[in-house]
């Protein structure tokens, strides 16, 4: 490539990198060849070499060895054994989301929105983690004096607890060597920065940076790491896409500040399934787990209203039920609204359309929202019957019979299709007493439970003939 003559010599040392995907270039451009993006080149300087290594020497050398081994071969001395013994972090719900705990040596990043509970939520594990091993908590962001204001309040008091205020690499390296702790918390990935790159804090090659070195040490050490990331505006973790593959674990935490309810779910987990979601509340001395979500989320559902309707879906093992809304009313613009919080605005439109389809409804003059009750988001489809229930409940103003839960998955001809574990949803619903089933015809149970009415339909018509109360 021609010298660039307008460039002094010293900038030959720095590289473009897309803040977005890391994609990385020798000129500034304006839009990212690999991810599409926009004015996301920054300017960054190159990583110098490590003699003999190459850029990449520091992280592969110390994490694993050349040698093959046979797969089924018994662990070497001083080698991981087995997965063993979890670390448990004092709350079921979130122990569920890791899949039964956390597995020592893994490295587990934590996302989620700012005040949504992130640093509340590690603090609160470290009471218990640290009875299991010492814990050391490395805070970017808060004063150690802030942060023991905060412990004090949530109750968290352990002398095998450690606090390192830094958002150097190289005192967590030097801190982690030392004190060889079980578990270490970094609050946040963003906030660290290494010596090393004269790059800002934040930017991708930094977090890149401070991320592989601290795998490697999880990984040769087998100490536990918890990241706590920021988000960015879209939404996902902040920084390069490859810090999501770098990691065993990635959970997010979600739910609406100004709402009861916040959910821990994961996104990716090397050690369990990711369907399992923990349920908490935020209250004075920190966040609760909710013990009953069931009857949290159904609590002051109204009686005799039109447009809700109560579904039982399934989040990973767990039947859950919840409250769905759904409110018609007549458009005064020329394309009509259709909006939804908590399920996915394309399957709502779907299902209007196969309503007004098959059930001859004129919806194309209403606009419709579709809400689901304390900040729940139901990606699965079993929810749809109980969607079209609502709808069909607010359009015709008839109010879903209050013992009725219904779930099933709609196909576009409007029939019902199957879903899973239809009686495990049927006990949950029995357990907070639910009396009446509308579920798919090839799903009915071998097995009702007593006092309780199964209704397996064909189609959404027949459905919502058997829900809506008399006018
Ligand atoms: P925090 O854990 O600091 O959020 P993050 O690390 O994700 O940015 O939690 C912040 C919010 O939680 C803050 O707005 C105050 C609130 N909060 C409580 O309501 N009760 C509490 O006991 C604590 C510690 C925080
Ligand atoms: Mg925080």
């Amino acid at each position: 490539m021609p010298p660039d003559r307008n460039q002094p010599m010293s900038k030959s040392k720095s590289k473009y990198v897309c803040q977005e995907c890391g994609y990385e270039s020798l000129k500034w451009l304006g839009r990212c060849p690999s991810c599409g993006n926009f004015n996301t080149m920054e300017e960054e300087l190159v990583l110098p070499e490590l003699p003999g290594k190459g850029k990449a020497g520091r992280y592969f050398d110390i994490a694993f060895s050349s040698q093959p081994v046979v797969l089924t071969q018994e662990p070497q001395e001083g080698e991981m054994p087995e997965e063993g013994a979890r670390i448990l972090t004092g709350m079921s719900e979130l122990d569920r989301v890791f899949g039964g705990g956390l597995v020592p040596g893994s490295v587990t990043l934590l996302g989620g929105d700012p005040g949504i509970g992130k640093s509340t939520i590690l603090l609160q594990a470290c009471q218990t983690m640290a009875k299991q091993g010492k814990v050391l908590y490395v805070s970017g962001e808060e004063s150690p004096r802030q942060i023991r204001l905060r412990a004090q309040r949530l109750g968290v008091s352990n002398p095998n607890l450690l606090l390192l205020s830094s958002t150097q690499l190289q005192a967590v390296e030097q801190a982690v060597e030392k004190e060889l702790p079980s578990v270490v918390i970094i609050d946040s990935i963003q906030t660290m920065f290494s010596g090393q790159l004269n790059s800002l804090p934040g930017t991708v090659s930094q977090i890149k940076e401070c991320a592989s070195a601290l795998i490697a040490i999880a990984k040769t050490r087998e100490i536990t790491f918890l990241f706590i990331g920021h988000m960015n505006k879209e939404g996902s973790i902040a920084g390069p896409k490859m810090l999501e593959h770098m990691v065993d674990t990635v959970l997010y935490f979600e739910g609406d500040k100004n709402l009861a309810y916040r959910i821990i779910r994961a996104s990716k987990n090397r050690f369990g399934s990711t369907n399992e979601i923990g349920i908490f509340e935020m209250g004075e001395t920190g966040l609760r787990q909710v013990e009953n979500p069931s009857a949290a989320l159904l609590s002051g559902k109204p009686h005799g209203v039109s447009g809700t309707c109560t579904v039982c879906v399934l989040e990973g093992t767990r039947p859950l039920l919840a409250e769905v809304q759904a409110l018609l009313v007549e458009s005064r613009l020329g394309s009509p609204r259709r909006m939804s919080t908590g399920v996915e605005q394309n399957r709502c439109a779907m299902l209007l359309a196969v309503m007004e389809k098959h059930m001859d409804l004129r919806l194309g003059v209403s606009d419709a929202y579709f809400n689901v009750v304390g900040g729940l988001r139901l990606n699965e489809p079993s929810s749809d019957l109980a969607l079209v229930l609502a709808a069909a409940s607010s359009y015709f103003n008839r109010p879903v019979s209050d013992e009725i839960v219904a779930f099933g998955e709609v196909g576009l001809a409007g029939e019902l299709r199957s879903v899973r574990d239809v009686a495990e949803r049927i006990a949950e619903a029995v357990r907070l007493g639910y009396t009446s089933f509308l579920v798919p015809h090839t799903d009915r149970p071998k097995l009702v439970p007593a006092g309780a009415t199964v209704y397996a339909v064909k189609n959404i018509a027949e459905a919502v003939e058997i829900a809506l109360q008399p006018k």
